[in-house]
């Protein structure tokens, strides 16, 4: 039987298949952060493909967070107007849409981002391209605020759900993270501690947005660097998210070491796809949370025999629909049963104001 294109509810949202759109920065916006046209035209087009759920890519909560050029921003109520029209443009063809939220912390912007500051002083090569200081407590109460100022907008513009970015090594994942979070106040040092910082982002996300609206996230499960985070760390977050007052969690892993990478290259063969299966795992021993699993899924046998497993509840993809966003309807339409993706990772613009796009030369044939 096919669980494929079977509906799942999570929180207050029913989706009409198995299958999401992971976040994938768009590089849409202008320097403040403001969609440019061509991302309401992308976005229609991912929508009419068939997708159950869309993950915007993160969009900054903060200036100060703002991770690379041409990022969104959902940092002030002047962007409401563009993000109201984003949802609209999802919805018109029939879409879901969460809003992903995020802050770079010492993963930022040094064209636009003067000083580089996360959880902890940070020399170069501590993960950090150009030295970082620690956040004061002050900060970290603005942070935290401006976390749920961002879900707030996005609950007003019109978008389904939110979700907070806790992976990859940004801002959240830095405070998970015992590699970067060197502290020795009550945000860093202990399991608990670090954890603070993501329990009080979504207790203040809950306060602006209520207890219905569907609140996920997306959790870098594993470090892959030498004092990150262990797989077994990563279980005993996911275990405390019901508990923190999320509605579901999308698993990834890696914080930039060249160890553990979030977008793998090369995925070909079968038994490279699913490449975090093992966190999902993990992750379900622990949880009664639905579980998004993100990384190398390229062929509908696999997508299906995880569902089928009970090893996760979605099946998320990001460069397959940068490939082709009408994949989701060809695998209804029983057209094809495999991604055109090579997973060469040729998505990032080469100039200002192009955004992603598949630049691969082979597009349908692996
Ligand atoms: C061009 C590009 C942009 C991405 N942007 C984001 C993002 O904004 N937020 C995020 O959580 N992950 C982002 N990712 C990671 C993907 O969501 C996903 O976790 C990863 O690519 C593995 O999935 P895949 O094998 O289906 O591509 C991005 C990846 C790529 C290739």
């Amino acid at each position: 039987m096919t669980l494929l294109f079977t509906p799942y509810s999570f929180g207050t949202l029913t989706v009409p298949n198995r299958l999401v759109r992971s976040a994938t920065a768009e590089r849409m916006a202008d320097a403040d952060g403001r969609i440019l046209p061509t991302l309401y035209l992308f976005y229609r087009t991912l929508a009419e493909g068939g997708i159950g759920l869309i993950i915007t890519g993160h969009m900054y909560v903060h200036p100060g967070g703002k991770a690379h050029p041409e990022m969104t921003g959902i940092h002030s109520d002047e962007m409401l107007p563009g993000l109201r029209q984003f949802a609209e443009t999802i919805h018109q063809v029939g879409g879901l849409a969460a809003a992903q939220i995020n802050h770079g912390g010492i993963k930022n912007d040094a064209e636009s981002v003067s000083e580089s500051v996360g959880p902890s002083d940070l020399e170069v090569g501590d993960l950090a391209s150009r030295p970082a200081r620690a956040f004061t407590e002050a900060e970290i109460a603005m942070l935290i605020d401006a976390f749920a100022q961002a879900a707030r907008r996005a609950k007003q513009a019109g978008f389904d759900a939110v979700q907070v970015h806790a992976a990859h090594g940004y801002l959240i994942s830095q405070f998970l993270s015992p590699a970067v979070n060197r502290r020795t106040d009550e945000w860093g040092g202990s399991f608990y501690n670090r954890l603070r910082f993501l329990r009080e982002v979504v207790r203040a996300v809950r306060a602006e947005v209520g207890a219905e609206y569907p609140v996920f996230i997306k959790l870098g499960m594993m470090d892959g660097v030498e004092g990150g985070l262990t797989l077994e760390d990563g279980a005993r977050i996911v275990a405390a998210l019901q508990e923190i007052g999320l509605d579901a969690v999308e698993l990834s892993g890696g914080i930039g070491g060249p160890k553990l990478t979030n977008s793998k290259k090369g995925v070909r063969k079968a038994a490279e796809e699913a490449y975090f299966l093992e966190f999902a795992r993990r992750a379900k021993a622990v949880t009664g949370l639905p579980v998004m699993l993100v990384g190398g899924f390229r062929t509908r046998p696999v997508m299906e025999q995880v569902l089928a497993d009970g090893d996760a509840d979605f099946i998320s993809m990001c460069r397959p629909l940068i490939n082709d966003p009408d994949f989701p309807n060809k695998l209804k339409r029983g057209e094809t049963d495999k991604s055109g993706c090579i997973s060469a990772n040729n998505c990032w613009p080469t100039g200002f104001g192009e955004g992603i796009g598949c630049k691969c030369p082979v597009k349908t044939e692996v």
